[in-house]
């Protein structure tokens, strides 16, 4: 199965933890239509953890959806999804018991992936709680990524073991299309910053088949939902989602889609920071930081066409001027070219610079520009 871009959707982890059921599922399936998700590329609805039973079944050891929560079972809810054109993820671990405590699949990893696909699962997040004392973390993946190809299903296999096991040197080699790389985002400024920064010296791993997973975007939450706490500004979700646009992380989004404001819904759909993160390439951005505030951040990432993701961050307390100059990027001052440059967040018009950029980003904002060269 090819992955060649990160994949994008929506999980329902952030916002609703062990709230899920099957209504809630087709709304957001039917939100996906008429917010315009669907259209600007979202395609998986995703449920995680707390969808089963306590128990297997004891006769035949399958997994069993709660009869609450999805008394149809698990295949008519991938059915209305799929209807809607959208494809159906779920969930599970590589330990006995997930995180939230229900059956892992751990040593019944044969059985699952044929028991998803059977229900017409597209995606399976694969969690790490749990883990037998002595097993092997990279095996429990190995044998997932077996049993998903054996399953007779195209299955995308999300790995989340949070950066463990030193991930980025083994999850490729198991058959993983993303793999989460750090622990889990809680719905804060420091969350999302602290989780970019970690990674940005690691994405030389992530590529085409196999992406770094910065978790669920907690984007749109303002503070709800699970994995809120004290929420974020629209400037730091507007920085949050170019982030992820910037480092071709998956665009998981964790609020609840059915109640998105205008200016979140256009935010997670805007073209340009979508193009951005959709790039073939995939390519990991070059990192500078201001000379003397490391807290603002210049991120230059090559784009398939040829031209450039230019973006300024203010990762800053305070309102600030972020700068760049081009030499750092490997544009000498000599070499006869300009930069010019279109913004794709706030209509500013287009420009072009000489040798450097400096510019006013306010506190937690961020300035995203797509960018070419032109010869003087
Ligand atoms: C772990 C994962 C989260 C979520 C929960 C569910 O903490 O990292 O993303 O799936 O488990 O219990």
């Amino acid at each position: 199965m090819l992955v060649n871009r990160p994949p994008m959707g929506w999980n329902t982890w952030n916002t609703f933890g062990s709230e899920i059921s099957d209504p809630l599922i087709r709304e957001s399936a039917d939100a996906f239509v008429e917010s315009g998700l669907k259209e600007a590329g979202y395609q998986y609805v995703v449920i995680d953890d707390c969808w089963s039973q306590k128990l297997r079944d004891p006769q035949t050891d399958q997994l069993l959806a709660d009869p609450v929560k999805f008394p149809q079972g698990m295949k008519v809810v991938a059915d209305y999804v799929h209807g809607k054109g959208l494809k159906f993820g779920m969930y599970s671990c590589a330990g006995q018991r997930t995180c939230a405590d229900y059956p892992g699949s751990f040593d019944h990893e044969f059985l699952d992936a044929k028991t998803f696909a059977s229900w017409g699962v597209d995606y399976l997040k694969y969690d790490f709680c749990y883990k037998p004392a002595g097993m092997d973390g990279p095996l429990l993946y190995r044998r997932m990524g077996l049993a998903l190809r054996a399953s007779g299903r195209d299955i995308l296999f999300a790995a989340c073991n949070w950066g463990s096991d030193d991930v980025w040197s083994w999850i490729r080699s198991v058959g993983a299309h993303i793999y989460r790389s750090t622990g889990d985002i809680i719905d804060n400024p420091a969350s999302y910053r602290n989780i970019a920064l970690s990674q940005l010296e690691k994405l030389g791993a992530s590529a085409p088949q196999c992406f770094n997973d910065m978790d669920m975007l907690t984007v749109g939450m303002y503070g709800k939902g699970l994995v809120g706490s004290s929420g974020c500004s629209d400037a730091d979700y507007r920085s949050q989602f170019a982030l992820w646009c910037m480092c071709s992380a998956p665009l998981m989004l964790g609020c609840d889609i059915r109640s998105m404001s205008d200016f979140i819904r256009n935010l997670v759909t805007n073209p340009g920071l979508i193009r951005i993160n959709q790039d073939a390439e995939a390519r990991p951005p070059i990192a500078m930081r201001h000379p003397w505030n490391e807290k603002l951040l210049t991120l230059l990432k090559h784009l398939d066409d040829g031209s450039y993701a230019l973006a300024f961050f203010n990762l800053d307390e305070t309102d600030g001027e972020c700068f760049a100059t081009f030499s750092d990027f490997g544009l000498p001052a000599h070499a006869g070219y300009d930069v010019a440059v279109h913004d794709l967040l706030d209509d500013s018009p287009d420009h072009t610079y000489r040798e450097y950029m400096r510019l006013p980003v306010p506190a937690h904002d961020c300035r995203v520009f797509l960018a070419r060269l032109v010869q003087r």
